[in-house]
């Protein structure tokens, strides 16, 4: 590889001495210019940066010293040897100290001259090239509104930046609140589809009867009530990007015309006898392990492997702890601005607590106490909370048993019980369960107990 010669600025006030130097230094291909004292030495870093300074210790009132402070500040990638008189080793370590790359002590072999400059020639590369590096990762330690540095985020980063460029369907996984509708909008907006519509529907908010209808559209009279034509969905991102959020609630019919359209590309509205063309990117999501409900039969296997072509998981909170403090710090920002007060700064201990508790209800959990914290600023009610938080179900103390268990039935009674300690506070009893709002409306419909 053909680089551009170093640039060497030799700082030495004996004229012949520095003579030598110069020469010895042009004659080995380096581009040489020279300063007699650290004056001249800094009008010529001005006016053109050199690579690297060779420069004695003692130069007339000033020192060697004072020129690498000079350029330790302006310049901290500048590569920076200094010469020192015989038997001062002192001088030596301070320059060393004060960040000198090297040191030759006076007097010096033509040899170890042209050593020392070499190898620190090379570290000011591999300086260069860890610089370049370290800021193609900075910028992909965050990702459009995903806060968190953790290995595992970044893994979810460069899956989200390898996929965004294509039209490949993605399935989001994880637990509730770990920013699975927050990884499909970086997607999108990532995407070369980001002008195009970007349509969001919760399957699990939709009632069933009326799925069809949202999801792909009614023709006029396709059913009592239908007055006019109602486009759906998909049909409303055309060109763009769909978001079917909480897929695993999409009932088994409307699975199937996913499916069609999946595999197609084409639709039909409620009562159409015709069928659309569309260019819809898909991107799914879901809380469910969707592998276990296609054994269970709830969801189709075919349907699976088509929405299942790139995997993203999102990592629970618990799995990524260095990531508590920064999204705290995140959260207390932005809180604060929505609500126009001061960020307060919590206490060590507290933030302690906050990095000992499981967060059951992962990042969403994280932000809603934080929000409250910064409306009461009460440190205290932060921290007591916790200690009486949710009891996330450790697995290894529930055995399922080996006769099978009415799981709906014990559902159904989580959510009797939570609703008659709060005395029918709906959201008090989602918040004990630890399920959203919506997730918990769903469960009560499901369970006719509205
Ligand atoms: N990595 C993150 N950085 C910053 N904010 C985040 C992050 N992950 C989640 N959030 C925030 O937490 C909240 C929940 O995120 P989101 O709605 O994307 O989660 P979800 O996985 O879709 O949850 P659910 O399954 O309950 O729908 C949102 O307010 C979101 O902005
Ligand atoms: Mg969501």
């Amino acid at each position: 590889m053909n680089k551009a010669p170093l640039q060497i600025l030799v700082v030495e006030d004996e004229p012949d001495q520095r003579e030598l130097i110069c020469q010895i230094l042009a004659s080995n291909q380096y581009q040489i210019t020279s300063a007699e004292s650290v004056e001249e030495a800094i009008l010529s870093i001005k006016s053109s940066v050199p690579d690297l300074v060779f420069s004695d210790w003692k130069l007339g009132q000033l020192t060697g010293m004072d020129l690498l402070t000079y350029v330790r500040r302006e310049h901290p990638d500048m590569g920076f040897i200094i010469a020192t008189a015989y038997g001062t080793i002192t001088h030596a370590v301070d320059a060393m100290q004060a960040g000198a790359d090297d040191y030759l002590s006076k007097p010096y072999q033509r040899q170890s001259l042209l050593m020392a400059i070499d190898k620190v020639a090379k570290s000011l590369t591999l300086k260069q090239q860890n610089r370049r590096l370290a800021s193609e990762l900075s910028q992909q330690q965050e990702l459009v509104g995903l806060v968190g540095k953790a290995p595992c985020m970044q893994k979810v980063y460069a899956r989200v930046q390898r996929v965004s460029a294509t039209d490949a369907t993605v399935l989001i996984g994880g637990e509730s609140g770990t920013g699975k509708e927050l990884a499909a909008r970086a997607l999108y907006q990532l995407s070369s589809r980001q002008h195009k519509p970007f349509v969001a529907i919760n399957c699990g908010a939709i009632p069933e009867t009326l799925a069809e209808s949202e999801l792909f559209g009614a023709e006029k009279g396709a059913f009592t009530g239908a007055n006019t034509l109602k486009i759906g969905k998909l049909e409303a991102a055309n060109g763009g990007t769909i978001f079917l959020d909480e897929i695993g609630e999409l009932p088994l019919l409307q699975q199937t015309k996913l499916l069609r359209f999946l595999q197609e590309g084409v639709i039909s509205r409620l009562g159409q006898n015709g069928e659309i063309k569309l260019d819809v990117r898909v991107i799914a999501a879901t809380h469910r392990n969707l592998k276990e409900e296609v054994e269970k039969g709830n969801f189709r296997e075919d349907l699976f492997y088509r929405l299942n072509v790139v995997p993203i998981d999102m990592p629970p909170l618990r799995e990524r702890k260095e990531d508590i403090g920064r999204l705290i710090e995140h959260f207390l920002k932005i809180h604060a601005g929505q609500y126009g007060v001061e960020a307060v700064k919590l206490s060590a201990e507290t933030m302690k607590s906050l990095l000992d508790y499981p967060w059951p209800g992962n990042v969403r959990e994280l932000s809603n106490r934080v929000e409250r914290f910064v409306l009461l600023a009460d440190e205290q009610e932060l921290v007591a909370e916790l200690a009486s938080g949710l009891v996330a179900i450790n697995p290894s103390q529930f055995v399922l048993p080996e006769a099978g268990f009415e799981w709906e039935a014990f559902e159904k009674d989580c959510l009797q019980q939570a609703m008659s300690r709060h005395e029918g506070n709906r959201t008090q009893a989602a918040k004990q369960l630890g399920l959203s709002y919506k997730a918990f409306l769903y469960r009560l419909e499901k369970y006719q107990l509205v």
